[in-house]
């Protein structure tokens, strides 16, 4: 077991990695406020594969859940099914010392945690990531959100959990697919903040991630101490925290111009980091040899790092000037000078259109 504290300034939290599901000594007082009732939020797919020994468990530690079930996907992070699960809370005659209980990659996770942060202003909330993508990063730093007709995770709020309850053995169900795309966004912790991930994260086999042993949870662990870290330095995303976009901003892009089909978000990601270190090697940020480490590592993990067709380099600025996270007149990237070493950098539109031009 391996426990992590995540402190915001004003309030702490652990996340805990588990080998086991749910075995604490002990739970956080504010989830037991209301005789132990509580709300669980989950998709369709995760309650097939999980959620009667989930609940079994949950009953042994003293917590009675009434269950809430989406459809999984993407399309589930909307307005409507926000409501709806506002809806079914007043129904269950949740109240505010009601917790509600996330269980489910980071669309569960961030649609749970904005109804949580919402109903009767605000509920107590568990985060318990089953993706990858989720374990080693969106179920920590408090993020929550949905996305708008025009654009992704426009509405949010920051709502921390009280817990964060990581067990491993959710991902002997996750398809490799899923798998590469937590281990794409493990690698961008290994590039901005602690190089060991990087070794960590090619031993792992995405058809098999818990093929050896303690070596995923290894990893979840030194991922979630670096999100930890970062979001300690930077809770509401001002600063450090950005170094968290390496990858994004083009990564953001290349999703959306592709309408947000065929082609997953750690996918994305990957190719993002493949070409914003190929930005920072021109402009003389990044030792040479950066973009071909990358893309080495990218090649072991099965996860692309070229360009998908038809998507030019007008149209990846384009896409960069409409990111939500823009604020002046530059683009801001976080360029990485060596592995471990991370910077964050405006670029002019018109400048980075030349700079992709040369690098072709
Ligand atoms: N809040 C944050 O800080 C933050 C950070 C990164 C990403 N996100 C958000 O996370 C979302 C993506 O999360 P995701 O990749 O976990 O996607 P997801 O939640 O859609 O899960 C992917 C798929 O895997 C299935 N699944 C989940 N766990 C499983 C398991 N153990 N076994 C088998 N199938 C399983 C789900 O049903 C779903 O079909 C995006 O909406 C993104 O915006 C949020």
């Amino acid at each position: 077991m391996k426990r992590t504290i995540v402190r915001t300034g004003t309030k702490s939290y652990p996340v805990i990695v588990h080998e086991a599901l749910l075995e604490f000594d002990s739970l956080p007082e504010q989830l037991l406020g209301d005789d132990g009732r509580c709300i669980v939020i989950t998709d369709e797919n995760i309650a097939e594969l999980h959620l009667s020994h989930f609940e079994k468990k949950l009953r042994s530690i003293g917590l009675k859940p009434k269950v809430l079930t989406i459809a999984p996907g993407e399309t589930s992070k909307n307005s409507r099914q926000m409501l709806n699960l506002a809806q079914e809370m007043v129904w269950q005659e949740a109240r505010r010392n009601t917790p509600v209980i996330a269980l489910g990659g980071g669309v569960v996770g961030d649609l749970a945690g904005l109804v949580a942060s919402l109903y009767l202003r605000g509920v107590p909330f568990v985060q318990v990531p089953t993706t990858l993508l989720a374990q080693v990063d969106s179920s920590i730093g408090g993020k929550t959100g949905i996305d708008l007709p025009e654009g992704k995770n426009l509405l949010g709020t920051f709502w921390h959990p009280e817990a964060v309850w990581t067990w491993v053995g959710f991902l002997k169900t996750l398809p490799a697919k899923q798998v590469r795309e937590g281990l794409s966004e493990c690698l961008k912790y290994g590039y901005i903040m602690d190089p060991a991930i990087l070794e960590r994260s090619t031993l792992i086999d995405p058809k098999n991630p818990l093929a050896e042993g303690n070596e995923i949870m290894e990893l979840i662990h030194l991922c979630v101490e670096s999100k930890a870290r970062i979001v300690g330095q930077d809770v509401t995303d001002k600063g450090k925290r950005q170094f968290l976009y390496f990858g994004h901003r083009f990564g953001h892009a290349i999703e959306a111009i592709a309408g947000y089909k065929g082609i997953t978000h750690g996918e994305a990601v990957a190719i993002g980091m493949t070409y914003e270190s190929l930005i920072a090697e021109s402009l003389g940020i990044a030792t040479t040899g950066m973009t071909a480490d990358i893309k080495e590592r990218l090649r072991t993990l099965g996860l692309p790092y070229a360009m998908p067709r038809g998507i030019t380099v007008e149209m990846l600025v384009e896409g960069c000037k409409r990111d939500k996270k823009r604020t002046g007149e530059g683009i801001r990237f976080a360029l990485v000078r060596q592995p471990g070493q991370c910077v964050l950098e405006e670029i002019d539109p018109s400048k980075l259109l030349k700079i992709l031009r040369s690098i072709g």
